[in-house]
């Protein structure tokens, strides 16, 4: 399932992300990378320590705890530290790949744990009109569908899917991005649950609770608690 999430971001947490990036220790975007990644991969991006990334990153993640439609359809359980990307110039593109299935995160107190990128994330730091191209290509079984989004909004996609992001040819694409590991590996499960969710939300908002609705609530959990590894 491709979402887009709009106001992740705040005006004010875009006003801060766009001054902390001006003066930012870019690098070069290929680091990061798997062996396939790396020959088609073309960027920018900040280390994940530095300080503009931190203050980034604690709002991006804020931004997406408030949002019920990213909870409802992430259902996550893990999420990977959040990188901050700029496309432009001779660094420009993102070939087309398929993220690598697993991910190795440092937490606190020197230790690991793995990461299962089920759910891709990628949040727009300036709008579509600051830039030309950069569009995220995003293909799955049902085609191709390109996105571009305005500052602070988001999209989350299925990490089985190849995608990329083709060249910038004016100005530069600021964005986040960040892989979730979902309480629900499978994607067609997790939009089961997110369709029944999303229209017992709506059944409320027009009927109030009724014993239907209470039923419904209780399939959806029960769902939940059959697919969910936590
Ligand atoms: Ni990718």
């Amino acid at each position: 399932m491709l979402l887009a999430l709009p106001d992740i971001l705040t005006p004010d947490d875009l006003r801060l992300a766009r001054s902390l990036l001006a003066s930012a220790p870019w690098e070069d975007g290929r680091s990061s990378a798997g062996p396939q990644a790396r020959t088609v991969k073309n960027n920018e991006q900040l280390p994940h320590d530095c300080d503009a990334a931190r203050q980034i990153t604690s709002r991006v993640l804020d931004g997406l705890n408030r949002s019920p439609l990213f909870l409802s359809a992430a259902l996550p359980l893990r999420v990977f530290t959040p990188r901050i990307n700029r496309y432009g110039g001779s660094s420009n593109h993102y070939g087309n790949h398929v993220d690598n299935a697993v991910r190795l995160k440092p937490v606190p107190g020197g230790q690991t744990e793995y990461v299962r990128t089920d759910v891709s994330c990628t949040i727009f730091l300036n709008d579509p009109d600051e830039y030309d191209g950069g569009e995220l290509t995003v293909s799955d079984t049902y085609g191709t569908r390109g996105v571009k989004l305005r500052a602070g909004q988001a999209v989350i996609y299925p990490g089985t899917s190849l995608h990329e992001v083709t060249p910038v040819t004016r100005g530069e694409r600021l964005a986040c991005f960040l892989w979730v590991q979902s309480m629900v590996r499978s994607d067609e499960q997790r939009r089961l649950l997110f369709d029944l969710d999303m229209n017992l939300l709506k059944l409320r908002q027009q009927h109030g609770e009724t014993a239907e609705t209470t039923a419904l609530t209780g399939v959806y959990h029960n769902l939940l608690r059959q697919w969910a590894d936590t």
